[in-house]
């Protein structure tokens, strides 16, 4: 039988209580999950439309035409902005790490060019973005490695983190600003992410949050390691934000390429896996301030793409169709 949009619960209806439900947004979903959009969630988030090669792909340049977009449509929607991401290693301009003549440039420079960079965008969305990733996978996936190697560290030094959130807190000082990554809820990261962190605390550099990624999938990470996660960033006083959560059909060693649907045996363990999630996350209510899918239903997602290249996914809630999977109806029936 055909599903009605209508007859479904509105998900940011039955999450009101709890926190925002947010989704990642492109220049082409906007349009065609613009219903669902409307109806089911509260928050947005650009998938790539606000990162600084989109921004600024040339010195002194910005093209905000996207975002704007997006944020009038958030607005005229009254839904929030989450704002995504002003430093990080990947798809930002070469031209912000160079000299004219393609020498590197000095740290003073690359400062100043990251300072211009955060203050012109936060600044012009000051007020309408209530968090931004503020430094996005700064950390080491090496286990004996801290940081990660990115010409920010290399060419500024280890302090780039606490200048990026100073600048973005002078320009917008009422955004909660968030340090965001992946793998987050594994011990070993995760203890890399709470150490620096904490140290950022110690420091007084404002710092507000962190943002687990949760690109997730049927087999991991396990329960208790979430958990674990969100009271250790908790701890420090943090408010916790679910930022680009998916929860692939593949466990990351299956490679396999062959389905052209999930199977029952994915469907089911990919609704269980939901509703567990979201059963934390209600639990944790208190420091958790909002939940964001990395993109709106199964007609899309980077995951298409990643690990396995032009292998179909399905992570989300709604199915290509645009239709309430086992999985939506798994973390709205919990009343
Ligand atoms: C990371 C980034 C996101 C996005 C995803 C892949 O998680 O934070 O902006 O690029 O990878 O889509």
């Amino acid at each position: 039988m055909e599903q009605n949009i209508k007859d479904i619960p509105s998900l940011q209806s039955v999450y009101k209580d709890y926190f925002p439900i947010g989704a990642a947004i492109n220049a082409r979903t906007i349009d065609t999950e613009k219903n669902l959009l409307k109806k089911h969630f509260n928050s947005l988030t650009a998938e790539n439309e606000m990162k600084p090669e989109n921004l600024q792909p040339k010195e002194g340049v910005f093209t905000f035409d996207v975002a704007d977009k997006m944020i009038g449509f958030a607005k005229q929607n009254n839904m929030r902005f989450r704002g995504h991401t002003l430093v990080w290693h990947n798809q930002t301009p070469e031209w912000m790490f160079a000299n004219s003549d393609g020498s590197v440039a000095s740290r003073e420079k690359i400062l100043a060019r990251m300072e211009n960079h955060i203050s012109t965008v936060a600044g012009r969305y000051k007020g309408q973005i209530y968090s931004w990733d503020v430094v996005n996978e700064a950390i080491a996936d090496e286990e004996k490695v801290f940081l990660r190697q990115s010409k920010w560290l290399e060419l500024v030094g280890e302090d780039f983190i606490d200048k990026a959130f100073e600048y973005a807190h002078k320009v917008d000082p009422s955004a909660a600003l968030f340090y965001n990554d992946y793998n987050e809820s594994f011990p070993g990261k995760r203890e890399k992410i709470y150490r620096l962190v904490k140290s950022l605390v110690e420091k007084g550099v404002p710092i507000h949050g962190v943002g687990l990624q949760a690109h997730w999938n049927i087999a991991e990470p396990s329960l208790d390691n979430i958990r674990e996660a969100i009271e250790r960033y908790a701890s420090l006083g943090m408010q916790i934000q679910i930022t680009e959560m998916d929860v692939s059909a593949f466990s990351w060693e299956d490679k396999r390429t062959d389905l052209v649907k999930p199977t029952a045996q994915i469907a089911e363990l990919q609704a269980q896996r939901y509703e567990e999630f979201f059963k934390i996350f209600r639990e944790y209510k208190e420091v958790i301030t909002s939940v964001t899918f990395w993109g709106v239903s199964d007609s899309y997602t980077w995951l298409n793409d990643f690990p396995v290249r032009g292998r179909k996914n399905w992570p989300f809630v709604f199915d290509a169709n645009q239709h309430a999977k086992d999985s939506f109806w798994k973390i709205v029936d919990f009343k």
